[in-house]
């Protein structure tokens, strides 16, 4: 049932995105004089694209500058010509044209968002990325239940973390990034079955919440938010589908757990700008398919392992602005194996550009026992070779990218 309604959603993403190319030609071909608006009110239109129709002028009313004009062609009945709107055939009736995407990305437009946009019941996508959209969500977009794609990055939407969201059933990518949401995330949003989930550069504040749900997004960003708090050894729960992990700037303390190294299919970690303590726990030389490894400005400490710096993927590895004192022997010379490595600014005796002895001892004197550590991976289960032992055959899935 489940996946089945899944399978639908993908196709009508698909479908969109051949309409989108489609449109795009005939756009091109078409003259805007072929417009004759007083025929508009001769169209036979369905119900639904009657509903778009009401839903669509009431956002216009509210949209308040539109430098690029794409919204100048929004009247009369014909919604399906409107700039940014798309039609496709309704899942339930492939004779019945509904309004299936809006993507109104780059317009600059200035506004807000209505309560009628609950009558976009067909909508499968909203690209909203890069306006000046302000305020809320409405809650009335509860009623998009074919929803599949939200991207509202890089507006002005405020207030706490929109949790309308999390009662959209078929929800697969999640962009709220460069806004001003504010406060906690809610717990339910790591159970969610979203592939993407970017709540990057906001206001968010709470720590991540310690028992993760069983998550499926490949790709998480955080960066830039105030969360505070540990990295909770729930992470593992994201195990089976999380390609990259981004914390960076996040207040992040504590140290981290060794069960990021359960996290297999991983190619980017970057846990940057945190004030992250303690060693890097060797369960990272499990993540066969690590590419990026970035520890840069924090204060870890300890040894640089071997079993780290002959990743057999890893490209670029910074570690610079920490407090390491030792590196093994390959981690040495990883420059020369034409991987990117950085690792100034630290303690280590026989390197150029390192901290002060001063500096070193203050931080050195004090060792940080991640055991005590109420998030530093206290269970006692070491993370060991775990993820070493997962199946290291992860497809080479790149996630979709959007424009
Ligand atoms: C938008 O329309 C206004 C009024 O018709 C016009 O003055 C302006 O140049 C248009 N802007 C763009 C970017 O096309
Ligand atoms: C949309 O515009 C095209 C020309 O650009 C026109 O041929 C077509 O009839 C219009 N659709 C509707 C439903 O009015
Ligand atoms: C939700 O959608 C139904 C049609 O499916 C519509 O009748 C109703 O008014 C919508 N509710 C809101 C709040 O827009
Ligand atoms: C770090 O995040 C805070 C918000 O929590 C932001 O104000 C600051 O500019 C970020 N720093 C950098 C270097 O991006
Ligand atoms: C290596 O990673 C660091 C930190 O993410 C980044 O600043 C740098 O540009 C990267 N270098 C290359 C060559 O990719
Ligand atoms: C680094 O590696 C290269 C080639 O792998 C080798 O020729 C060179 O001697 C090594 N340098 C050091 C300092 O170990």
């Amino acid at each position: 049932m489940a996946s089945s309604a899944n399978s639908a959603c993908v196709l009508v993403f698909l479908l969109l995105h051949l309409l989108f190319a489609s449109k795009t030609f005939s756009a091109m071909h078409s003259h805007s004089s072929i417009h004759h608006p007083h025929r508009h009110h001769h169209t036979p239109i369905n119900s639904r694209l009657h509903q778009a129709y009401i839903a669509l002028q009431a956002w216009k009313q509210v949209i308040y500058s539109d430098p690029f004009n794409f919204t100048s062609n929004w009247f009369g009945l014909s919604v399906c010509n409107y700039t940014g709107v798309y039609c496709a055939p309704s899942l339930d009736d492939p004779k019945v044209q509904v309004v299936a995407g809006i993507d109104l990305n780059f317009a600059n437009i200035a506004g807000f968002l209505p309560d009628e946009l609950g009558l976009l019941t067909d909508l499968a996508l909203i690209h909203l990325n890069s306006n000046r959209f302000c305020g809320i969500l409405p809650m009335t977009l509860q009623n998009l239940t074919l929803l599949y794609e939200l991207d509202i990055s890089n507006n002005r939407f405020v207030g706490p973390f929109p949790s309308v969201v999390l009662s959209l059933p078929t929800l697969y990518y999640l962009d709220l990034r460069f806004n001003e949401f504010e406060g906690p995330l809610p717990p339910q949003l790591f159970a969610k079955t979203y592939d993407a989930i970017f709540v990057n550069n906001n206001l968010f504040t709470s720590v991540i919440p310690p028992n993760l749900g069983k998550g499926r997004a490949s790709v998480v960003v955080f960066a830039n938010n105030k969360f505070g708090g540990c990295l909770p050894p729930s992470i593992a729960n994201f195990a089976e589908t999380l390609q990259e992990l981004l914390l960076i700037n996040t207040s992040l303390s504590g140290c981290l757990p060794p069960e990021v190294g359960f996290l297999y299919k991983l190619r980017v970690l970057d846990v940057s700008n945190n004030n992250i303590v303690g060693p890097i726990p060797y369960s990272i030389a499990g993540l066969a398919h690590l590419e990026q490894l970035n520890l840069a400005h924090n204060m870890m400490t300890g040894l640089v392992a071997e079993g780290i710096c002959s990743l057999p993927n890893l490209a670029n590895f910074t570690l610079s602005y920490n407090y390491f004192c030792e590196e093994e022997r390959i981690c040495q010379n990883l420059t020369s194996k034409a991987i990117v490595f950085d690792d100034r600014w630290n303690c280590l005796p026989e390197k150029p550009q390192q901290r002060s002895k001063k500096e070193c001892s203050a931080v050195l004197e004090h060792p940080v026992d991640c055991f005590e550590h109420p998030c530093g991976g206290g269970s006692g289960s070491s993370g060991g070779f775990v993820a070493a032992a997962m199946p290291a055959t992860a497809p080479a899935f790149a996630p979709a990218s959007h424009s």
